[in-house]
């Protein structure tokens, strides 16, 4: 398969320029107790079990993005990598094809560009087939006050765009084929701060809010249409984003604008209370709740 492009976009650049930070970085410190997939969702039970199934995963090339097409294409999946450039995704194109050897599929696109939904969607069917699973990854943000935005239509708006309006309009655009096919699982990522209240998060909290209410939204009109559709809180996951050099988490400009921010930030984070009405729903999967629903369990007995 060639190497296929929509374009090479100059991809938004919102609050800093994240690309900069490109040095090699591990994170080998205990942000979870589990350092590992849980057994449950293990790939390695899911082998070849998506053989045949087509898959778009956007941010393809690395964080999530990257383990889950790792995880995908070891259950069999036929993939399409979306990613800003050409260049960022060819490592995982290649890792892809010597490791696992499934149809794949990838595509430099800027998301917010208003043709690239269809565009994807098109070359996707034209090479590989029918969509049959859309995961969403979504953009990671940032803290700070909103009093000190100095203009709201940039890094504010932006965020609201790339977390809200690409993943919306990419869903939108798979979607008429997977009701005419009865069939279909449509995947966004969130975080936990879609509903939890943190200081200085008004960007991320809103976007990621906004975009759980949408699958649910969503999920009531495709449920009876045979479509799937879940926001997931992937929890505390050793990513990139939390690279200690990453501009996106350390901005020093941003907590001396606001003296408070750092201690009210780091009190509300150990207090995380989940709103359950997210759940009652079945479509909110937050992964990072295990002690809940075991303290919740025992609670019943
Ligand atoms: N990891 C966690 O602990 C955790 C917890 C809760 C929720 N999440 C959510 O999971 C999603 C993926 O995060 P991750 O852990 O995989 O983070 P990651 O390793 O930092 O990857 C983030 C991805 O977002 C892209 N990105 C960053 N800033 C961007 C921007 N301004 N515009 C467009 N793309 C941008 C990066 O692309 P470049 O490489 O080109 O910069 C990269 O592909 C995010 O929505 C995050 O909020 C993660």
């Amino acid at each position: 398969m060639p190497f296929d492009m929509l374009s090479d976009f100059p991809r938004p650049i919102y609050p800093s320029d994240h690309s900069q930070s490109k040095h090699q970085w591990e994170n080998k410190s205990s942000l979870t107790k589990y350092r590992d997939t849980y057994p449950f969702i293990d790939p390695f039970r899911f082998k070849y079990s998506l053989t045949g199934k087509v898959v778009i995963i956007t941010l393809a090339h690395r964080g999530l993005g990257r383990a889950s097409v790792n995880a995908f294409a070891a259950a069999g999946a036929s993939i399409a990598l979306i990613g800003p450039s050409a260049q960022a995704l060819e490592p995982v194109r290649q890792e892809i094809k010597v490791k696992y050897g499934t149809p794949i599929l990838a595509l430099a696109a800027n998301l917010l560009d208003p043709n690239a939904p269809t565009n994807i969607v098109r070359l996707v069917e034209e090479h590989l087939g029918p969509v049959d699973i859309l995961l969403n990854i979504t953009p990671p943000t940032y803290f700070r006050p909103f009093a000190q935005e100095k203009n709201i239509t940039t890094d504010w708006w932006r965020c609201m765009e790339g977390n809200l309006k690409a993943p919306i309009a990419l869903i939108h655009a798979v979607l008429a084929s997977m009701i005419a096919r009865h069939t279909g699982t449509i995947i966004s990522t969130t975080s936990a701060t879609a509903s939890l209240h943190v200081p200085f998060m008004s960007a991320q909290g809103v976007s990621k809010a906004a975009l759980l209410k949408f699958h649910h939204q969503l999920d009531l009109e495709v449920r009876p249409k045979g479509i799937h559709s879940f926001a997931v809180n992937p929890g505390l996951i050793p990513s990139h984003i939390h690279d200690p050099e990453d501009p996106v988490v350390m901005r020093p400009e941003d907590f001396e604008m606001e003296p408070r921010m750092r201690t009210e930030v780091m009190e509300s984070l150990p207090g995380v209370q989940f709103d359950a009405s997210g759940l009652a729903t079945g479509t909110f999967v937050s992964i990072n709740l295990i002690s809940r629903l075991i303290r919740n369990s025992l609670a019943l007995l």
